[in-house]
C-alpha cells in the first residue's frame, strides 16, 4: 500500500523539542517553550500568567524596549522601577514605591549577565501573591547564590539573537516548572492548539504564531554545549578588564559585582567620562563599543501616549544612560584583543 511520503520537518519537530528539553535542564526549571525570539518568550509568559487589561506590571526603568512593550501588548500597564547605580539592576528598595493594588507581576532583568538580588523580591512576591518573571536574557549560565538564573521565579525567558546561546538567528524561549503555565505557553505560540492533540483540531484559547524554525533550534542546541566555555572566556576577558582599567589609572568606573553573584557576562558595562566621544572615538579605530541602553526606555513617547501617563524621572536610570558603554568582550577576544582596546581608551583620555 502507498503511504505518504513525511515532508521534511521545519518546525515543531525534534530538534526544537530536544532543545526545550536542553535548555530547560541547563537552567533548572521543568519545561521549555521555544518560540521566535525573546520578546515573544516574554509575552507568551505574560498572558499564561494571565496578565492583562487593568493590571500593572513594575518593570526595571534601564530595560531593553522588549519589557515595557510586552507588558503593553497584554493591556497591562508598565510601572518602571529605577535601579542601583552599582549594579543598574532594581532591587527590592527600588521596587516597593510601585507597588499597588493593580501589581501583577514583577519583571526583573539580570542587566548585561549580573543577578538582581531576589531573596527580598521573592519574599515581597509570595507575601502579596504577585508572579516573577525573570528576563535572563543577558544571564544564562550565571547565578545567585549558587542558584542558576532563570530558575529564580515563576516563569524565565531567555534570548539568543547575538546572546551567550546563539541560534544564528532570532530565538527565545521561556521556562517555568509549572505544567499548566507551560500548556498555556505552548498554546499562545501557535494558534492556541494544545501540543498533546496531534491533529490539532481543537484550539484551547487565542494564540498566535511564534514557532522556532528546526535549523533554528539545531544550531541553538550545538550553542549550548559551548555555553559554560563562553562563559568562562568571558569572565576572565571581565576579570582582565577590570584589572587593567586600575593599574592603568583608566577613568573607567566598572560596574559592581556583588559578592552573592556569579555573572553571564554578556557584555562589559562600565561608567565613562564623555561617554559618546569616547564611543565615536572606539568606532574610528574600528572598535564596536555598545551602549546598553541609550535613551530610557521609560521615557520613550509613544509608550507614554499609550498608557496615558508621564511616570516622571528615573534619576539613576538617567545618568546611567548618559555614562555606560559595553566594552567588546566576545569569547574568541585574547589579551591581545583586550589590550588594543585599553590602548585605544588610553589614547581618548590622554588626547
Ligand atoms: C534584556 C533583554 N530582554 C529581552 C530581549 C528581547 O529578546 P529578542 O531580541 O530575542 O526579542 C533582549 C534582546 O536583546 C534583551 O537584551
Amino acid at each position: 500500500m502507498l503511504r505518504p511520503t513525511p515532508g521534511p520537518v521545519y518546525y515543531d519537530g525534534p530538534e526544537g523539542e530536544a532543545f526545550e528539553r536542553e535548555v530547560a535542564a541547563y537552567v533548572g526549571m521543568g519545561h521549555g517553550v521555544a518560540v521566535s525570539s525573546g520578546s515573544a518568550a516574554l509575552l507568551i509568559a505574560l498572558l499564561a500568567l494571565g496578565i492583562g487589561s487593568g493590571d500593572e506590571v513594575i518593570c526595571p526603568a534601564n530595560a531593553y524596549i522588549a519589557v515595557p512593550e510586552s507588558v503593553i501588548h497584554t493591556g497591562a500597564a508598565p510601572k518602571y522601577a529605577d535601579v542601583l547605580e552599582a549594579t543598574a539592576n532594581v532591587d527590592l528598595t527600588t521596587i516597593k514605591p510601585h507597588l499597588t493594588a493593580r501589581t501583577k507581576a514583577i519583571i526583573v532583568i539580570h542587566n548585561y549577565g549580573h543577578p538582581v538580588d531576589m531573596d527580598p523580591i521573592q519574599s515581597l512576591a509570595k507575601s502579596r501573591g504577585i508572579a516573577i518573571v525573570e528576563d535572563a536574557a543577558h544571564a544564562l549560565g550565571g547565578s545567585y547564590k549558587g542558584r542558576r538564573l532563570g530558575s529564580l521565579s515563576d516563569i524565565s525567558f531567555a534570548s539568543f539573537a547575538r546572546k551567550c546561546v546563539s541560534v544564528a538567528g532570532q530565538g527565545g524561549m521561556s521556562f517555568t516548572s509549572n505544567p499548566e503555565w507551560a500548556t498555556a505557553m505552548h498554546q499562545y505560540r501557535r494558534h492556541g492548539w494544545n501540543p498533546a492533540d496531534a491533529y490539532r483540531s481543537t484550539v484551547g484559547r487565542i494564540g498566535y504564531n511564534f514557532t522556532l524554525n528546526e535549523s533554528n533550534a539545531a544550531v541553538g542546541r550545538v550553542s549550548l554545549r559551548r555555553l559554560d566555555a563562553h562563559n568562562a572566556a568571558r569572565a576572565a576577558n571581565a576579570a582582565y578588564y577590570t584589572g587593567a582599567i586600575g593599574a592603568r589609572r583608566l577613568p573607567l568606573r566598572p560596574l559592581d559585582v556583588m559578592p552573592w553573584a556569579k555573572s553571564g557576562w554578556l557584555h562589559y558595562v562600565v561608567r565613562a567620562p564623555r561617554r559618546d566621544a569616547l564611543v565615536e572615538a572606539l568606532e574610528r579605530e574600528g572598535i564596536e563599543a555598545s551602549v546598553h541602553y541609550r535613551d530610557p526606555v521609560y521615557r520613550l513617547p509613544v509608550f507614554l501616549e499609550r498608557t496615558g501617563e508621564d511616570p516622571g524621572p528615573r534619576p539613576v536610570t538617567d545618568q546611567l544612560a548618559r555614562q555606560i558603554v559595553s566594552l567588546p568582550s566576545h569569547p574568541d577576544m585574547g589579551e591581545r584583543d583586550l589590550d588594543a582596546v585599553l590602548d585605544a581608551i588610553a589614547a581618548f583620555y590622554r588626547g
